[in-house]
């Protein structure tokens, strides 16, 4: 049995009929509104925030590959309209979560899955709630449970003004650690500072191994923090310090680099995978323990996302566009 609200039968949904980049074939599709199964909830969506993983679904990149049409969009934040049976919240509720593909946030309305709606603390914005779950669940996850960062180590996070590098940057302060970042141009170095980095590097000016061994005193860093790959990666295994561990969040680059197991062993340091979406599936627990952790951090003042950008619904190929164009900071909101 289905506790429902009241809402229209149909709704603007952004879909994807073929792969490409998503600015140029996304298409703005009037569907039926879905229907929440057992234990999923139906959200009227307030604000839904991208990620780079959804350029990486619009061309067929991206480790998942939803049946085509499908609808991007990973996280939202709004309010249940109707519950499925045995669903944990209730109409009324406010949410935040990651629907599931093919039926992504970038719609009028959205499901979210049983046991995949989580509470939106008091006084926090729709964007706010829509930004802090992916990125923060994989920065948290990759700093603490990955990479064991620890109070007083050195940590090096890169894009520090993108999305994962933000959180990242936020986080890391919270734990105690000294954090540098690097980023692309003065804007977003100065980004970093204010975002509370304790130095911040322009790897597009500076030679970034030559910058990182001045700012750790020639130690290197204990964490980095690297969603950028390629030629970056290749400069963080030289700047990573005795018992270091890299963390590798994703490749916005575009090149996948390669870690030779000598260099490994001589220098003694660690490569951490993290692939967070994968927490969802075996390890839902830690997902749970880190939406209330980030709440609690939230509540203390010591992370708020940074929403970098703002736009109707309507123009979610411009925000595509813009996030493709590596000219964003922080999360991109899109509002219904
Ligand atoms: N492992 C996981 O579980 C997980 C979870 C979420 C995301 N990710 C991955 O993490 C990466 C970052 O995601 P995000 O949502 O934080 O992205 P984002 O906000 O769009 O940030 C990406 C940043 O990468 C930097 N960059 C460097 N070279 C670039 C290029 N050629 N094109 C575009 N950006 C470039 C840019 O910062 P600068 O201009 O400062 O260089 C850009 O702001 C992606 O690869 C994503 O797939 C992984």
């Amino acid at each position: 049995m289905t506790a429902l609200g009241t809402h229209p039968v149909t709704m603007r949904a952004w879909r994807i009929h073929e792969h490409g980049p998503a600015p140029e074939v996304l298409r703005l599709d009037e569907v039926d509104v879905p229907d929440p199964g057992p234990g999923e909830v139906l959200v009227r969506v307030e604000a839904a925030a991208l990620n780079f993983p959804d350029l990486l679904l619009a061309t067929g990149q991206y480790q998942e590959r939803p049946p085509l049409p499908f609808t991007p969009g990973l996280e939202i934040a709004g309010e249940v309209v109707a519950a499925g049976e045995g669903a944990q919240a209730r109409p009324g509720d406010r949410v935040l979560g990651a629907p599931t593909l093919p039926r992504g946030g970038l719609a009028d309305f959205a499901v979210l899955p049983a046991g995949g709606a989580f509470g939106i603390p008091a006084g926090m914005t729709a964007e706010e709630a829509a930004a802090l779950f992916i990125t923060y669940q994989t920065a948290h996850v990759g700093l603490h449970r990955r990479a064991g960062l620890r109070p007083g180590e050195t940590l090096l996070v890169h894009a520090g003004a993108s999305g994962t590098g933000s959180a990242a940057v936020q986080l890391g302060k919270a734990a105690g650690a000294r954090v540098i970042a690097t980023a692309g141009g003065p804007e977003k170095t100065a980004l970093c500072l204010e975002l509370g980095a304790d130095a911040a590097i322009d790897y597009i000016a500076a030679d970034l191994v030559t910058a990182v061994r001045e700012a750790t005193d020639g130690r290197g860093a204990d964490v980095i923090w690297d969603p950028v790959g390629g030629d970056v990666f290749d400069a963080s295994r030289r700047v990573v310090a005795f018992e270091g561990r890299i963390v590798v969040v994703g490749f916005a680059a575009g090149r996948i680099p390669a870690a030779p197991a000598n260099h490994l062993l001589v220098k003694n340091y660690s490569v951490v995978g993290l692939h967070w979406g994968l927490y969802r599936r075996y390890e839902p627990a830690v997902v749970a323990a880190t939406h209330t952790e980030l709440c609690r951090l939230y509540a203390e003042g010591a992370v708020k996302p940074l929403i970098g950008s703002r736009r109707p619904l309507a123009e979610a190929p411009e925000a595509l566009a813009d996030l493709a164009a590596r000219r964003l900071v922080g999360k991109s909101v899109l509002i219904p």
